[in-house]
Parts: structure tokens; sequence; C-alpha cells
């Protein structure tokens, strides 16, 4: 098969316009209208979203994690507080979320300080989820070298025979939240003459801008 080429691939973005005099004062309005308008479209995984941090050596990395809340403090997610991205953040709370909703040609992208979230909250939503999962958080060393798939398959059997049904919360895994402070919302514009709409934190107060595309 001869390789398509990626110097002539292009698309034209033609779907809708994003003006100032239509979008929300408050961004956190914005985007519950735009998330809601991915899922209302049934896009594949319109939760999904990729997160990045910085190591303290100053190395970016990313990696895809799913929403799984957001109100005026924050956007929140689940993982292993001792994978990589956990390792990061405990050093550098710094960092970045970004959706791509491609069908709706639209881009949302958050920045901000990253906090854990209460481990109140942590354990409500680790005892609402599947029973493998929950095994899986303590079986997975997520992030670490492994010796092979089979180990990992004697670890989730030892695990689940030692909690049976009820695994408490690992210490190590729960919820962070990201406090924005800036977020931009892209929609693609024809001829590359895309919509950005930045908006950011200025004495408490949310100030909106446009960039250039
Ligand atoms: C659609 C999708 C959703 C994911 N959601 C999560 C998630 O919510 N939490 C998580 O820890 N990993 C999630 N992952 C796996 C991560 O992308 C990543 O492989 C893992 O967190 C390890 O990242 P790290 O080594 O950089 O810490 C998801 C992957 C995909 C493709």
């Amino acid at each position: 098969m001869n390789t398509p080429s990626l110097a002539d691939m292009r698309k034209n973005y033609q779907q809708a316009e994003l003006l100032e005099a239509n979008v929300a004062k408050h961004p956190l309005d914005q985007f519950t209208l735009w998330l809601n308008q991915a899922i209302a479209a049934e896009l594949p995984e319109p939760n999904a979203m990729t997160l990045a941090t910085v190591s303290s050596s100053l190395r970016p990395s990313t990696r895809i994690v799913l929403i799984k809340g957001y109100d005026e403090q924050g956007i929140v997610w689940f993982t292993n507080y001792d994978s990589r991205k956990g390792r990061e953040l405990a050093g550098n709370p710094f960092a970045a979320l970004q959706f791509h909703w491609v069908e709706l040609e639209r881009v949302v992208r958050i920045e901000g300080r990253v906090e854990k979230i209460s481990e109140a909250d942590s354990d409500t939503y680790y005892h609402s989820r599947p029973l493998a999962s929950r095994i899986g958080a303590w079986a997975s060393p997520q992030s670490q070298t492994i010796a092979s798939r089979e180990w990992l398959q004697d670890e989730l059997k030892n695990y689940g025979d030692k909690f049976q049904q009820e695994p408490p919360r690992p210490p190590h895994w729960g919820g962070y939240r990201l406090v924005p402070d800036s977020w931009e919302f892209w929609q693609g514009g024809g001829a590359r003459l895309h919509d950005r709409l930045k908006y950011t934190l200025n004495d408490g107060q949310w100030l909106m801008q446009r960039l250039a595309p």
C-alpha cells in the first residue's frame, strides 16, 4: 500500500464560528456547553483529555485521562499517585489539559495548578468503580517496568484473593484537581482563520481576549 502524502493531507474547517458576542462570560459555562455538545454528538470518548506535566528536570510529558467531574473549583481525574504523572505533579504542580473534539473542529486548552482532591472524595469515586478496576488499582504499579503480562495477571489474582469483593482504596490511588487560571476555546475556521478565545484570571475576574490563529 502506498503511503498517502502527509504533506498534502489537510482539512478545511467550516462548521462554526466562535464570536465574542456569543461566548459565555465565564469559561466554565462555555466549557459546559461544548462538553455537552460533544457528548450529545456521540463523539468517541468525548470525556478523554490530554494531560501534560513537566518533570523536575523540565521535560514535558503527556498522556490521556478521563475527566470525572468539574465545577468552579476545577477539573477532576483519577489515577495512581505514584505513576509518572503523579511523581511529576509532586515535583511541579503546574499542568495543562487539552480536549480535541475532532468532529466538531474544536479544542479546549486549560492550564493551572494541580492539587489532590480530598481522601473522602477519592474514596467515594473508588468505591463506585467496577470490582476489576478497584483490584487493578492495587495490582498495577502504574508506570513502573514489570517482568511480564503474566506477572500482572498473578498480581491481579493475588489481590483479588486477598480483598475478595471489598478492596479498600489504595493509598497511592485517588483524584487530582486542576484549578484553572487560563482557558482557551479554539474553533476551526476556513482558510486557517481559526477562532481562538482565551480567558485568563485577572484579580479574580475572567478576562477574555482573541488570539491570532
Ligand atoms: C481514553 C483513555 C483514557 C484513560 N484514562 C485514564 C485515567 O483516567 N487515569 C489514568 O491513570 N490513566 C488513564 N489512561 C491511561 C493513561 O493514558 C496512561 O497510559 C497512564 O495513566 C500512565 O501514564 P503515566 O505513566 O504518564 O503516569 C487512559 C488512556 C486512554 C487511552
